[in-house]
């Protein structure tokens, strides 16, 4: 039995590895993504089962969950250097023809993108990952093994083919379109943006939770092997190689590497990339031209930093200067202050640019910005462009340097900075008006109550002539006061208020986005309506019990805290309830609360569900699906080909025992 169980646990986990492989790695999937789900479910409930056969490296590993309490140096076997590198063509081909002197025979070269990111060394052996380093200091990393093993084109078993032990290098990046979805997710939170992919890649690696490090979609490339006797002679053969063996590394067919043999060549890829890197859905600083043939590396050796073989061209981010004409400040719905320096108009990678991000008091003391200051602008992987430096000859005599508010530019109100925190707030939540605003724009946007009609300027009419004070005030608007506001037609009017109904429908989980809960987003919102039910369950609920649930940590909790314990709050909750909002989750046509409270188990084989239906059953009718029999099981239901193990357990703790019709009866089918 226990063997039948451990192979069919390493079939599925190859089964899984190779679709794992087809989907992230050559993007050339050969299952649905549901199917895949299936059988990911069915190794995690087997694993559950018989957890003496939980690889260390089964594919239930990519979603994470393991805490990293302390990431442990370790010192690297082969150390891990820089390279030099140079933002002028002219000196690229300097370098060409030095080591041109240094080679006994002619040399190909290996162009290559150079990856703004993170640079890790993974090792493996007998086929698996045993650890992912970062690079520190070069002599020593931190270990990040748990964090690395999330990433879905890093493989946890890799194929007989390769070397039965080796370590491989490359650079962790944040794809830019994830990087844009989680600081969408920030912003819908509440929380200050993150300002860069590369910075948020390193932070995020070194994160204690890997679930979260799952969920938030790194990637990597590869480009480099290391290891005794691997029987490789060429960087080249060794990416190639390293491709065979199950990594990501760079696609030739898109020039992302090329093999050459004159400067021309190098020349002509580095004027390509440097074009052609806004197409690429990450982001690369520069290229990186490497010696091919591992003979004449040899033969150049090293300097004390970097490898003689190699150099990057970096790319310029474009630069220029402008006067700081003033800084303002923008107040967000939370009453986060974000001040913004507002420039004298200049052309910039092709935009005219207007006003950068400073992101907070420290930024600007860290600038010495004062007034009317020449400063430099860039754009480098920013959306926003900021700014670099000053120019200290231009500064004007007797300028002043710039003193951060002490007051809401909106309200007046004395901003606090909590501990712990970069930014500065206004404090004052329920009068000042940018705050007001905010939270009714962020109340009414798409993916929380979708309600159409109301841009910003409507809302700004409204809450001046003091229809609108909060979001619950929406609800008690008539047309002919949304028809008498400035170019309001009849027809808008109506849609507004047709939307405005439309959204009584809008399902728990979103209205509880829609409050605007500080770190309250999309994700926390749904796991809280799950587990909760009911907002007054939610609301009663203590700070362990919010702990408790999935993915709520402290901050969350003490922020639901602060918000219910508000009594301007409760009145607008109130409010929005006599309304009809729906503060219950409304059960799907065939779910009900039937099996409430109840937790059950599973064994067997049945004849007229799947196990994954049953699983669904209970789920969807209140119940609690777990793997291992407890003095807290309320049913086992047993099916064909049970464990006598788990019979005798059950039977043992006096457990319900029931079989696949009882169980449909319980729920009524
Ligand atoms: S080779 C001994 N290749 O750049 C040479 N590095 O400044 C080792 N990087 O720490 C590095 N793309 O983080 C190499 N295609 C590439 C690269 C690359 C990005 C990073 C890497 C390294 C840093 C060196």
């Amino acid at each position: 039995m226990s063997e039948q169980v451990k192979n069919k646990i390493l079939a599925l986990s190859s089964e899984l590895n190779e679709h794992n492989y087809n989907y992230y790695v050559k993007s050339a999937p050969t299952i649905s993504d549901y199917d895949f789900d299936i059988l990911l479910k069915e190794l995690e409930q087997l694993e559950k089962e018989h957890p003496e056969f939980a690889f260390d490296n089964s594919p239930t590993k990519r979603v994470g969950g393991d805490i990293t309490k302390k990431f442990n140096s370790v010192k690297h076997q082969y150390p891990m250097l820089s390279l030099s590198n140079s933002y002028s063509e002219e000196e690229i081909k300097e370098w060409a023809e030095r080591i041109h002197k240094l080679a006994e025979n002619e040399i190909s070269y290996v162009c290559e993108l150079k990856y703004d990111g993170v640079a890790i060394g993974i090792r493996y052996k007998d086929g698996q990952i045993v650890q992912a380093v970062t690079r520190g200091d070069g002599t020593k990393g931190e270990e990040v093994t748990t964090n690395v093993k999330t990433i879905r084109t890093i493989p946890l078993q890799i194929g007989k083919n390769a070397p039965d032990e080796f370590e491989i290098r490359g650079e962790i990046f944040f794809p830019l379109d994830n990087f844009a979805k989680l600081n969408e997710q920030r912003a819908s939170e509440g929380e200050e943006l993150y300002a860069n992919p590369r910075n948020t890649a390193s932070g995020t690696l070194k994160l204690q939770n890997s679930k979260v490090v799952a969920e938030r979609g790194l990637d990597c490339y590869l480009y480099g092997v290391y290891g005794e006797n691997l029987g490789l002679t060429s960087h080249s053969e060794a990416v190639n190689a390293a491709g065979s063996w199950g990594f990501k590394i760079p696609d030739e067919s898109k020039k992302m590497i090329t093999k050459v043999n004159t400067i021309d060549e190098i020349m002509e890829f580095i004027h390509y990339w440097d074009a052609e890197r806004k197409n690429l859905p990450f982001e690369i600083d520069g290229v990186v031209i490497k010696v091919d043939n591992y003979r004449q590396q040899d033969e150049m050796g090293f300097t004390a930093k970097s490898p003689r073989w190699a150099i990057a061209y970096k790319f310029k981010a474009e630069q220029v200067s402008t006067t700081l004409n003033e800084v303002t400040y923008q107040v967000g719905r939370t009453g986060a202050i974000t001040p913004v320096a507002n420039l004298a108009p200049v052309l910039l990678a092709g935009t005219t640019v207007k006003r950068a991000s400073l992101h907070n008091k420290d930024q600007i003391e860290k600038l010495d910005l004062h007034l009317g200051d020449e400063v430099y602008v860039e754009k480098g992987g920013e959306i926003i462009p900021k700014i670099v430096g000053v120019d200290l000859s231009e500064r004007p005599k007797n300028s002043e340097p710039i003193q951060f508010l002490e007051n809401c530019p909106e309200c007046s109100t004395a901003l606090i900075r909590r501990e712990g925190e970069a930014q500065h707030f206004c404090p004052n939540e329920s009068t000042c008006p940018p705050q007001i605003k905010g939270r009714i724009e962020h109340f009414i946007s798409r993916k929380a109550m979708d309600i159409d009609g109301l841009g910003p300027e409507t809302i700004d009419l409204l809450n001046k002539q003091g229809l609108v004070n909060n979001y619950s005030d929406l609800y008690h608007l008539t047309f002919n006061q949304i028809v008498e506001l400035e170019r309001m037609a009849d027809k808008s009017a109506n849609n507004c208020i047709q939307s405005i109904e439309v959204s009584l429908e809008v399902p728990f989980e979103r209205v509880l986005f829609a409050l605007g809960i500080r770190h309250v987003g999309e994700t926390v919102a749904k796991n809280l309506a799950k587990h909760f039910k009911t907002l007054d369950k939610l609301m009663a609920a203590s700070f362990d019990e919010l702990v408790a649930v999935d993915d709520i940590g402290d901050k969350i909790a003490i922020s639901l805290q602060a918000f219910f314990l508000d009594e301007k709050n409760q009145e607008i909750i109130e409010r929005l309830r006599a309304c009809g909002l729906n503060f219950e989750i409304v059960l799907e046509e065939d779910a009900s609360d039937k099996l409430n409270g109840q937790t059950f188990v599973i064994s067997g084989v049945f004849e007229k569900v799947s196990r994954n239906e049953l699983k669904s059953l209970i789920e969807k009718n209140g119940g609690k699906n777990t793997s291992s029999i407890s003095a807290k099981t309320s049913y086992l239901v047993a099916g064909d080909k049970m464990g006598p193990a788990k019979l005798e357990k059950a039977e043992k703790l006096g457990l319900t025992i029931i079989n696949e019709d009882e169980f449909l009866q319980l729920i009524g089918m």
